[in-house]
């Protein structure tokens, strides 16, 4: 039987405290134990971005985290971030350019997006490119997923001039 441990964090936006087995994986509290499916598990050690949060303000991996390491932290998913409509420009873009198939790698593709926006210098397409080389996409072919990050960070721009 595996040791619990009592642990407290904020979790898209709201306190929350659960007892958790030591060795529980992040994504998997999330998953399991909060009933969020935005975070995935594919490759289970840190290659594919699918499990990608946002702790800290700093891109996560889900599966390389355990549990008990949220301790105190300030943890994002796509849940919370859909629910703040903070990458919704994002998301429409998404959706308008069809930058998803079977939408597995979504969410941390969009997470890691949203970093990108958020950048202090624009990044041009190949910088977002290499930004989003840590989250694979099986289906999409990526170009897209470039598509619509770079119209977002464009059309951010632009409203920011036009102010
Ligand atoms: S499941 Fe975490 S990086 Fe692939
Ligand atoms: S949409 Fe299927 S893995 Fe990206």
């Amino acid at each position: 039987m595996d040791e619990e441990i009592e642990l407290a964090f904020t979790l898209n936006g709201k306190a929350v405290r659960r007892r958790v087995p030591v060795r529980l994986h992040a994504v998997d509290l999330l998953r399991e134990v909060f009933g969020l499916s935005g975070p995935r598990v594919a490759c289970e050690h840190g290659i594919c971005g699918a499990c990608t949060l946002r702790v800290d303000g700093q891109l996560a991996r889900g599966c390389l985290l355990l549990a008990p390491q949220l301790e105190g932290t300030d943890v994002w998913t796509i849940e919370g971030l859909t629910a703040t409509g903070e990458i919704a420009d994002l998301q429409n873009e998404f959706h308008a350019r069809n930058a998803m198939q079977c939408g597995w790698c979504t969410a941390g593709m969009l997470i890691t997006a949203a970093e990108i926006l958020d950048a202090p210098a624009p990044m041009d397409r190949q910088a977002i490119r290499e930004h989003l080389s840590g989250n694979y996409c099986r289906c999409t072919g990526y170009q897209a997923i470039v598509d619509a990050v770079e119209a977002t960070r464009q059309a951010r721009a632009a409203g920011r001039s036009a102010a």
